[in-house]
């Protein structure tokens, strides 16, 4: 690869232990996949922030880069962390994990990164601008930033991810080059799409028939005539889950379609097999619902206006968590929704998820409008799943309503 002189004096060692180890990873990867430089980045999402997740080889890690003097030289965000780091013990965390989970983010706080705990950094904040090059490491964020942004990531890994913030650098390669960003299979999508739920089942429809195929294809989407940043940030979340997809092209939607025609590989997608998508995912059975949560993405301000409409005046029956990230929740504060929900027993979860939280064996089935949340639910946690479109994933939260007089 060739190096810029500060890029071989960052591997060289001579700005600090953190910054030649971070430069030796970025190099590493650059070779593996035959990058011919470093670019600048200017934004950085850091994933496997949960000690769940990073557990405590994770966090050596990161502490080794903090004492070789590791900072971020660009803006750099968190992906959710295990517990709500104001309100843990209202949802039933561990005295000992949130002592661990604190111990991470403080090393994180040391290296400049911001401690935002949320996977939907482009709603707070995070937000990289058309054709800038990011290093992001949340698989959602990255297909939401690549897509519907058009920026330009990889989907990296924790440890490339923390090299770019300390560097300013990552390899130049897959998805920052226009060679690789071009469609190489058009989907004609013959179906009715309304909300999350239904976006969140085509990305596992599409993103099913993607993973079939040896080379991974970049998807230009036909056949869908609006969606909203919700629907959108959920199938994004879908398709990278069940097609490890990084980056799509949606016709007349986003923001790259307009300079590209469809490729002359077709696929399509049914709502027939949208509707065996819902039903492989809404799997509980006979099994009680007994934990519900909304916020897979996390939810944006629109739903959690909506989710209070919802609950405005009831009461909820079930553990149910709002997962979103904290700058979003403190506008839900202002404008006065938090109030209304946290007044039906709902939870808010800031800052981390039903699936990043240590909840293995607290619960039996979960109810969600996420088809990622799905998946995790039973990876991770063994949960069975109700897959629901989002007003009727409240509707198993809440106690039934009264009718007449009695
Ligand atoms: Fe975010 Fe957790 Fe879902 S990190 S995308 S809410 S699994």
């Amino acid at each position: 690869m060739k190096l810029t002189i500060e890029e071989q004096s960052m591997l060289a060692g001579d700005h600090g232990r953190a910054l030649r180890k971070a430069m030796e990873i970025l190099v590493a990867l650059g070779e593996i996949y035959g990058a011919e430089c470093m670019l600048p980045v200017t934004s950085v999402q850091i994933a496997g922030v949960s000690y769940d997740n990073l557990g405590e080889a994770g966090l050596e890690f990161l502490q080794e880069m903090a004492d070789g003097g590791g900072q971020a030289r660009v803006l750099t965000t968190l992906n959710p962390a295990g517990m709500d780091l104001e309100n843990w013990q209202a949802l039933g965390i561990p005295a000992d994990f949130a002592a661990d989970q604190q111990r991470v983010l403080e090393v994180f706080s040391r290296m400049g990164v911001q401690v935002t705990c949320t996977c939907t950094p482009y709603l707070s904040g995070n937000t990289p601008g058309f054709g800038e090059h990011i290093s992001w490491a949340e698989s959602s964020a990255v297909c939401y930033a690549n897509s519907v942004l058009g920026a330009r990531s990889n989907r990296e890994g924790g440890p490339s991810a923390l090299a770019a913030a300390l560097t300013g650098r990552t390899p130049a390669y897959g998805y920052h080059l226009d060679e690789n960003r071009a469609p190489t299979l058009t989907v004609k999508v013959e179906a009715d799409l309304k909300g999350t739920h239904a976006f969140g089942a085509l990305g596992k429809a599409l993103g099913e028939q993607l993973e079939k195929r040896k080379r991974r294809p970049v998807p230009y989407i036909l056949g869908v005539p609006r969606a909203s940043l919700e629907e959108l940030k959920s199938f994004c979340a879908s398709l990278a889950t069940y097609g490890g997809a990084a980056l799509f092209h949606m016709q007349g939607i986003t923001p790259e379609a307009e300079r590209y025609t469809p490729p002359s590989e077709r696929l399509t997608i049914t709502q027939a097999e949208i509707n065996a998508a819902v039903a492989d995912l809404d799997d509980a059975g006979a099994a009680e619902v007994d934990f519900v949560s909304l916020g897979c993405p996390h939810l944006s301000l629109d739903e959690i206006s909506r989710l209070a409409e919802l609950l405005r005046g009831r009461k909820v029956v079930k553990e149910f968590w709002i997962t979103t990230a904290r700058p979003v929740k403190q506008l839900a504060d202002r404008l006065g929704y938090t109030r209304v929900i946290e007044a039906s027993g709902a939870k808010f979860a800031v800052d981390t998820c039903c699936v990043v939280a240590p909840i293995k064996g607290r619960f039996t089935a979960l109810a969600t409008d996420s088809a990622k949340a799905c998946y995790y639910a039973y990876a991770k946690n063994k949960f069975k799943t109700r897959f629901l479109p989002f007003d009727e994933v409240v509707q198993q939260a809440l106690e039934p309503q009264r009718h007449g007089a009695d």
